[in-house]
């Protein structure tokens, strides 16, 4: 029985989860390559929606979640589990006036993580950039996947070998190797999962969304999406600035109490304060001028 060793998620439907047919058609497939007993993994560009695409097929398995982010300094004992902290044991012999007599010894004490956790009770894994991760340190789940073990520590004090839960799943997600800070993924590992690849979101489905995201009447929600989807169309990297551009706009627009008396004004200046830093120099004025003639 689990008893709250860390922290799990339990995903619930999302009131501003946009479900188009395109997301639900995705959500079906994942779900039954996850049924068949594969692990899934949803490939794409920044801001196209993986993440919440995972957490959602997650919320549909019904399962506890245990949810990793990939990162460079992350090594296997931080997943699996190592020896922490030390148990304190003082011996205190003063059976002779005078004479104190005190023996400490220490023992640490293994503490599974989150991987071990999620193999052991069967938990849905999300490892979201998983390829942020160096390829060494996810070495742990060529076995895990395929064999259905994972190999364990002596420190752990048990057998050597965790026979992984039939309800353990896994979903991944990874950004493409071109990006900055990410690995190449070892072609093992690749080969145990099933990949799905996210194309670019549409324009209907980036209103939608931003709608949902930020309350906006869906005029002003079209002309901010619009807007932006013109900009990265205009820019070498096509593929920033992404939906969440468009929902940090509609967000500030829908609390700006003077937003009605010069709205086109006040989109376009708010569009350019939150695109601009992030356009590189040399596109700025190119930027700028899609903006100000919108
Ligand atoms: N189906 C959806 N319904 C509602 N909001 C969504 C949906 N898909 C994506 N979003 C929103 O769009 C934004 C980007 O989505 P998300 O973070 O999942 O993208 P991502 O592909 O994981 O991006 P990154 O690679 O940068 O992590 C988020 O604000 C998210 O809440
Ligand atoms: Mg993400």
């Amino acid at each position: 029985m689990y008893s709250s060793e860390i922290d799990v998620l339990i995903p619930q439907p999302q009131n501003d989860f946009v479900e188009t047919f395109y997301i639900k058609k995705l959500t079906q497939r994942a779900l039954d390559y996850i049924k068949a007993g594969f692990p899934v993994h949803f490939k794409g560009p920044t801001g196209v929606g993986k993440t919440t695409l995972a957490l959602h097929t997650a919320a549909k398995l019904d399962r506890p979640v245990v949810f990793l982010s990939g990162n460079e300094e992350l090594n296997t004992s931080q997943l699996v589990g190592g020896l922490y902290g030390y148990n304190k044991k003082y011996l205190r012999d003063n059976f002779i006036a005078r004479v104190l007599k005190v023996e400490e010894s220490a023992t640490q004490q293994w503490v599974d993580d989150r991987l071990t956790i999620a193999c052991k009770y069967g938990f849905t894994l999300i490892y979201d950039e998983f390829n942020r991760s160096r390829p060494e340190t996810n070495n742990v789940l060529l076995s895990i996947l395929q064999e259905k073990i994972l190999p364990m520590s002596r420190a752990r004090g048990r057998e050597g070998y965790l026979q992984v839960h039939p309800d353990f799943t896994s979903i991944f997600t990874s950004n493409p190797e071109e990006y900055a800070g990410v690995y190449r993924m070892q072609d093992a590992l690749r080969d145990r999962m099933v990949a799905i690849e996210l194309e670019a979101l549409d324009e209907n489905t980036e209103v939608a969304i931003t709608q949902a995201k930020s309350g906006l009447n869906l005029g002003d929600c079209q002309k901010i999406v619009s807007l932006v989807r013109a900009v990265r169309g205009a820019k070498a990297n096509q593929t920033t600035p992404t939906v969440r551009a468009c929902i940090v706009v509609a967000r500030v627009l829908k609390q700006k109490n003077s937003f009605r008396k010069n709205a086109s004004a006040v989109l376009k200046q708010t569009c350019l304060d939150v695109i601009l830093p992030e356009i590189p120099k040399e596109e700025r004025e190119k930027v700028q001028q899609i903006v100000e003639h919108a």
